[in-house]
């Protein structure tokens, strides 16, 4: 039997899984992505994690078919090249040919959101939705952009990075780790969220978040859903811009569904609501306001089954 490893590499942890051919999820094992030790680092540790969860699981490493990655990022997809990623810190990485070279088996790459939307696509929350676009709400936004069931690259490869469309207005814009101002990033993200409330504390605002040290987008949310006024204007302000992106992005392409990943997606209904009516409001195509927006269902292992994918379906 030809199994095949499924890598998602985030800013904190590495997941790794193994699936069969038909994305069945198999294994999975976790491990500290290590980014603070810089770039040699963090690729040893993918490709060790690879070889562990292969010798502890009951399959041999002759089985494996290849690895397929996904990983946050401006990537060159077809040369397996980290370009840029913020968050990672990384620049200019071979990734593809030194994983290739360490693993002895054929290695894919792809972008962290492109790999999420086609394990949802897959066996998710997409699963017969040939046109859909996924977020991901976490250390940053992330976008995946499925048409006819395939990742939408773009010419350089660098489609669907949709945490950096540049929604914030100016007056209120902030920079973002990309280097530019009022991307969708800065205020929709975890991070941005924990931002915004950080700053609010340090303005004096009235808020029970002053009392929390060490503040994290579940405070924000927790505190929005028990009335907290502070904490409800920053979580509309996160669904709102997410709202308007949506309504960017659904007069370009047309989606059928939208589908929200991410640690921020789980505040659940509550934030599903006001992003819909920030859609709704601003959508000119009454056509679109019944698009549908949806929680991802396959929560933290959408990424190992969609980078699995990669090599899977070709
Ligand atoms: C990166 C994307 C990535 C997203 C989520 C953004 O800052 O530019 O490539 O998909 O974060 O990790
Ligand atoms: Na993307
Ligand atoms: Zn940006």
């Amino acid at each position: 039997e030809k199994i095949y490893v499924g890598v998602d590499i985030g800013g904190t942890a590495i997941k790794v899984g193994i699936c069969n051919q038909s994305g069945e999820l198999l294994h999975t094992y976790e491990g500290p992505t290590e980014t603070s030790k810089g770039t040699d680092a963090i690729i040893n540790n993918i490709a060790a994690y690879s070889r562990h969860i292969v010798d502890e699981s009951p399959f041999a490493w002759e089985q494996v078919e290849g690895v397929g990655i996904g990983i946050a990022g401006f990537l060159d997809i077809p040369n397996g090249i980290v370009a840029f990623s913020g968050n990672l810190s990384l620049r200019n990485v071979p990734l593809k040919s030194i994983l290739e070279e360490k693993l002895g088996k054929t290695v894919k790459i792809n972008n962290d959101a492109n790999v999420a939307a086609l394990g949802e696509a897959w066996a998710g929350a997409g699963k017969g939705v040939g046109h859909c676009v996924m977020y991901t709400l976490g250390t940053g936004v992330g976008g995946g952009i499925i048409i006819d069931g395939k990742i939408v690259e773009g010419y350089a490869s660098k489609a669907g990075e949709l945490g950096h469309i540049q929604i914030v207005p100016d007056l209120e814009a902030i920079q973002c780790g990309c280097g530019k101002m009022g991307c969708l990033e800065t205020v929709s993200s975890a991070t941005g969220i924990i931002r915004m409330a950080n700053d609010a504390v340090a303005r004096g605002d009235r808020t029970t978040l002053s009392l929390v040290d060490n503040i994290m987008a579940k405070d924000v949310v927790d505190a929005a859903k028990a009335g907290d006024e502070v904490a409800i204007r920053i979580v509309n302000r996160a669904a709102y811009y997410l709202g308007k992106s949506l309504s960017v992005v659904s007069v370009i392409l047309n989606p059928q569904r939208f589908i929200i990943g991410g640690g921020v997606s789980k505040a659940g209904e509550y934030l599903f609501e006001q992003i819909r009516e920030a859609f709704v409001k601003l959508t000119p195509d009454p056509s679109q306001e019944g698009v549908e927006i949806v929680p991802a269902t396959l929560g933290n292992n959408a990424g190992i089954v969609g980078a699995a994918g990669l090599i899977i379906r070709g």
